[in-house]
């Protein structure tokens, strides 16, 4: 089938990739000219595990095609995604200014009958707004082209995500029930047919179900976490381990293990962005999202708990003290730094006179992009944090560890050398990636969330 991309981030690159690998033909448009350039050279711009293969794959293949040509990218598919960024606006709420210029550009140039996917986040009632700009858009050509407006979100994770595109726990599809919207819901069960072979995995509903469903589930998620969180603070409290609490109540399959994780707040683009935009949608229903609203204030609290652990250890004034920080990308696996946790815990630790050396497996150069506006004016600060090659160049003559990102690599350190290279043999690990006892043998002073030692 003929398809066409628009945006080729996170979402819309997997999803562009992955489709072309199932056999379709596939036009990934992005206004990045440099995104594009670096595409069509036969590079990356991010990095996600198993996704470089498979665009080589199927560039070679000519399945797989980039642009900057809006014309070309309309004229091209049948069925036009949109995945275009949906960023926090400054009330909270969903900017779907991207959305709806991508919107307006299919309404420019569109020949025929088109089912346009709004693959992107967006809140309730969006489908409705990308189909008034196409009318007004093709009221302007004196052109009546048929179309519809499809939701069609997606779940993937960041570092799993051409997996999880490949492997879908569901697939939702909300259509319209006209005639159009089930020309267009045709297209998309051919579309995704390979997905449900071998059993049925779309959830086919209403257009505005699909649009909630997706803020849904991500609050769900963001809930978990935070209240996992609150339970490691109570546990530190309280003397409690909450790694052996999360194990307890995982092996209830009512509450299941995954996503009981805590640690330093949940980052990354979504999650926050998405709990905010569900909070802005119901308070401009009349409906506070009192739950949502904890989860929030729970999640930015967290954000400062090894700092707060670190000064209670050395005091609030930390210039002089240097420590290593391993992991600055949001999670493993991927590079991205949108909402890090690693970002303002290293500011604070900054602004109380610490140096950082800091070591990421791959996200060391948009890090220091970041961190870069992060703190522009700030020199003294900026020039207290260093970027390093390797997890034991950071931690050499340090005088403590931070880990903030759970990368594999940091798994299984070699503890003797880090006992020698440390000089406060201090470990604070936003992870719990170590064991406390194991650790505290081994003499060094462990701290990590909700596992007093
Ligand atoms: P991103 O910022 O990585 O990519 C968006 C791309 O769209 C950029 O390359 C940008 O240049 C391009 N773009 C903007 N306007 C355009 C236009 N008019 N025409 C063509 N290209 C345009 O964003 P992302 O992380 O891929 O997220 C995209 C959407 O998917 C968001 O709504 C997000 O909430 C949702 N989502 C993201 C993830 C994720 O893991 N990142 C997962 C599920 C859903
Ligand atoms: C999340 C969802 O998991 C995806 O289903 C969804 O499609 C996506 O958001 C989205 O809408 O963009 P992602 O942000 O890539 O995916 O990564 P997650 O693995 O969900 O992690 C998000 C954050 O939560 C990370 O900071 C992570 O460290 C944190 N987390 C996760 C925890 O603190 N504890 C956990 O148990 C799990």
């Amino acid at each position: 089938m003929k398809i066409t991309i628009i945006g080729t981030g996170y979402v819309g690159l997997v999803t562009g990739a992955c489709l072309a690998e199932i056999g379709n033909d596939v036009f990934c448009l992005d206004v990045d000219p440099r995104k594009i350039k670096i595409l069509n050279d036969g590079g990356v711009p991010i990095h996600e595990p198993g996704l470089k293969e498979i665009i080589a794959r199927n560039r070679e293949a000519g399945r797989l095609q980039f642009s900057t040509d809006v014309a070309a990218s309309v004229a091209h598919g049948d069925i036009q995604f949109i995945a275009v960024g949906t960023p926090p606006d400054e009330d909270g709420s969903a900017d779907l200014q991207y959305v709806l210029a991508a919107a307006k550009n299919i309404g420019a140039h569109m020949q025929g009958f088109k089912v346009i996917v709004d693959k992107s986040t967006v809140p309730v009632g969006t489908a409705a707004h990308v189909a008034d700009v196409v009318n007004a858009a093709l009221a302007e050509r004196k052109l009546d082209h048929g179309f519809s407006v499809v939701s069609n979100p997606e779940f993937l994770k960041e570092g799993a995500a051409v997996d999880d595109f490949m492997r879908p726990d569901r697939i939702v599809l909300g259509c319209d029930e006209d005639e159009a919207g089930e020309r267009a819901q045709a297209l998309m069960r051919r579309l995704y047919a390979p997905f449900n072979r071998n059993h049925e995995r779309t959830r086919y509903m209403d257009v505005r179900s699909a649009e909630f469903t997706k803020y849904a589930a991500n609050a769900m998620l963001a809930t978990r976490i935070s209240f996992m969180n609150e339970m490691a603070n109570l546990a530190d409290r309280v003397g409690a381990d909450i790694e052996a609490v999360r194990r307890g109540i995982g092996s209830d399959p009512r509450i299941g293990y995954s996503f009981l994780y805590a640690g330093t707040g949940y980052g990354g683009s979504c999650f926050p962005k998405d709990v905010q935009a569900l909070i802005r949608t119901a308070a401009d229903n009349g409906h506070d999202l009192k739950i949502l609203n904890a989860v929030e204030a729970v999640n930015d609290a967290q954000k400062s708990v090894l700092v707060d652990k670190i000064t209670k250890f050395y005091g609030e004034n930390l210039r002089g003290k240097v420590f290593a920080v391993w992991g600055l990308a949001f999670k493993p696996n991927t590079d991205d730094m949108r909402a890090a946790p690693s970002r303002p815990l290293i500011a604070a630790l900054l602004k109380r006179g610490a140096t950082i050396r800091a070591y990421d497996p791959v996200s060391q150069e948009e890090a220091r992009r970041v961190f870069a506006m992060d703190l522009k004016g700030e020199e003294d600060a900026l020039g207290r944090l260093q970027f390093v090659d390797t997890q034991y160049e950071a931690s050499a003559d340090a005088h403590a560890l931070i880990v903030v990102t759970e990368w594999k690599e940091f798994k299984s350190p070699d503890f003797g050398k880090l006992y020698r290279q440390l000089t406060s043999s201090a470990i604070f690990d936003g992870r719990n990636l170590y064991e406390p006892e194991a650790l505290a043998a081994a003499g060094f002073h462990y701290e990590a969330i909700g596992r007093p030692f």
